[in-house]
């Protein structure tokens, strides 16, 4: 039986129908401590979610589902090392990345000797790199360290390199290079002195088109500028689950840093795939990154379900999405370091549950992962919230802010929080038409452009927002911070009852890709592809 065949998701259809489409300033006038009832903390992370359009009776339902859906028992399989990702037979053991001791996830299976062994030998080639001791080919110490990855292999560690940035070496930098559009490769090449320049290969599979292309293509330009003489493996690390592979990229073994099958690509940043996180920010934080991630974890694992950040997190999304019907989830970000947040949290919740299909291969039966975006909210705000505020569709909203700033410039921080607060309020409340008549009256607006502008001025609110408000970017808040996602989704998962931990749905386009490649060399090869990609091809040999 799927989870949406249960007793506890009827009562909340049940649930819904009286609810029906009850305002947000109907739920603050009836319940004015709302906003202490309905938030949760952990640690320096406040979660308000009291502009949700939910009580706490929907909340008690929500938790009967969770319950229903075994999401306890989902919990404890995935810290037991179970084989939760069902179709690659695999165990889920991310979480054992941000620990410290072990045995984890039992004496029997222990991985934490590897991971700790890993995480040493990390620590020890960031330190040398940022004591300025490791040298190129010409013996000059490197400056410049290029990521060169995708997907899981990129966002996390850029995402969290620009979130810490205020911690980054002085001197040292660290660039992420993921797209096969030579646009992003060669403008950066040009700023950078190959003599000192470390490109670290990070590849789970070592076989991913973009970040083999882009490996090679570093090391022609290596070859090109250093001379053909010079030991090039000096100028490269990597990391991979296939370290013979990287070897024969020509990666010396003491620079191939493992990972393993337990850990998916989106789940990976707190590995190897973080080493140049790790030389930007340095050992010390790293590790405070991932103690706030383990504390997290242990916060996910042992807290009951309706005190249960991630817990509630995921619920909400799901009565967001199934029961009030939004399709979209916006994540808008208060702080220019959570820059690239939004793309981050792209892969690992549409990557994880954009699924149609239950574990068991049946479908689902209601919708899953909603379609999260997002950007900068205060640049947003000029941009496209006024679809948010007068669009007439339903967007749920994340607003992610830090009390204090690692760049405070007087006036900025409480100018940017003001924004931020403002835009939850006024999407939550809106301005009624008597509301707005009444401050154009104030204004001394005449009465027939009252008639006219007032249906454009009216914004009915009802936009329901969570404010996540952290104290400030430390390294263990944002560890707590990203845990807080990636739990939120493993609870998605167990309710909509799919493996978050697969992603078949990128593999058609990668074997396409690789069909329609040779095409450009040689046009016979195109009468085997489809109408529409023969004309595009077509179009691409026409002489310009
Ligand atoms: O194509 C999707 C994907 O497999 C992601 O899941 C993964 O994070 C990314 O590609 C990169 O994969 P790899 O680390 O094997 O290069």
């Amino acid at each position: 039986m799927t989870n949406t065949a249960s007793h506890a998701w009827a009562a909340l259809a049940a649930h819904h129908r009286e609810f029906g489409e009850k305002h947000l300033r109907d739920l603050f006038r009836d319940d004015p401590d709302r906003a202490a009832s309905l938030s949760l903390s952990f640690e320096d992370i406040l979660f308000d979610f009291s502009k949700q359009r939910l009580t706490q009776g929907t909340l008690d339902l929500l938790v009967g589902l969770a319950e229903a859906a075994s999401v306890p028992e989902a919990i404890r399989r995935m810290f037991d090392g179970e084989r939760i990702n069902t179709t690659e037979k695999r165990s889920v053991l991310h979480v054992a990345l941000r620990r410290f001791s072990g045995p984890f996830p039992d004496a029997r299976t222990d991985v934490m000797p590897d991971v700790l062994a890993t995480r040493g030998r990390m620590a020890k080639f960031a330190e040398q790199l940022r004591a300025g001791k490791s040298q190129g080919a010409h013996g000059m110490a490197i400056h410049d360290v290029v990521n060169i990855g995708i997907g899981g292999s990129d966002l996390g560690p850029k995402m969290v390199s620009q979130a810490l940035r205020a911690l980054a070496h002085p001197t040292l930098k660290v660039h992420y290079v993921s797209n096969l559009d030579g646009a992003q490769l060669a403008p950066l090449l040009q700023t950078l002195d190959p003599r000192t320049t470390l490109f670290i290969v990070v590849s789970k599979t070592f076989t991913t088109q973009e970040t083999m292309l882009n490996a090679e293509t570093a090391r022609q330009w290596l070859r090109a500028n250093l001379g053909g003489e010079v030991d090039l493996a000096r100028h490269f690390a990597a990391v991979s689950s296939r370290p013979e592979r990287a070897a024969a990229f020509g990666v010396g073994p003491e620079r191939v840093f493992p990972i393993w099958d337990w850990v998916g690509g989106r789940y990976s940043l707190w590995s190897a795939v973080g080493l140049a996180l790790m030389i930007a920010i340095g050992p010390h934080a790293f590790d405070e990154l991932l103690r706030g991630a383990e504390r997290m974890d242990e916060h996910f694992r042992a807290t009951p379900l309706a005190r249960n950040l991630p817990v509630v997190m995921g619920l909400i999304g799901v009565w967001n999405t199934n029961f009030l019907g939004a399709a979209t989830h916006a994540v808008l970000p208060y702080n220019e370091s959570l820059k690239y947040l939004p793309s981050f949290l792209q892969q690992l919740e549409m990557e994880s549950n954009g699924k149609s299909v239950g574990s068991a291969g049946d479908p689902v039966g209601s919708a899953t992962c909603p379609i999260v975006w997002g950007e900068l909210g205060n640049n947003g705000q000029h941009a496209f919230f006024q679809l948010l505020h007068q669009g007439g569709r339903l967007v749920p909203c994340d607003f992610i802010a830090s009390v204090r700033s690692d760049y405070p410039l007087p006036g900025h921080q409480e100018a940017l929080l003001s924004n931020c607060f403002a835009q939850t309020s006024a999407l939550a409340f809106g301005k009624t038409a008597e509301e707005v008549r009444e401050s154009m009256e104030r204004e001394n607006v005449a009465p027939e452009e009252i008639a006219g502008l007032l249906p454009h001025r009216v914004f009915a609110g009802n936009q329901p927002s969570s404010t996540l408000l952290l104290k400030s970017l430390s390294p263990a808040t944002v560890g707590a911070l990203i845990a807080l996602y990636e739990h939120k989704v493993f609870v998605q998962g167990a309710i909509w009852g799919i493996n978050s931990f697969d992603q078949w749905g990128v593999e058609l386009g990668k074997a396409m890709a690789s069909r329609i490649l040779p095409a450009f060399a040689d046009p016979s090869l195109a009468s085997a592809l489809d109408a529409s990609t023969r004309a595009l091809l077509a179009y691409c040999r026409r002489p310009s």
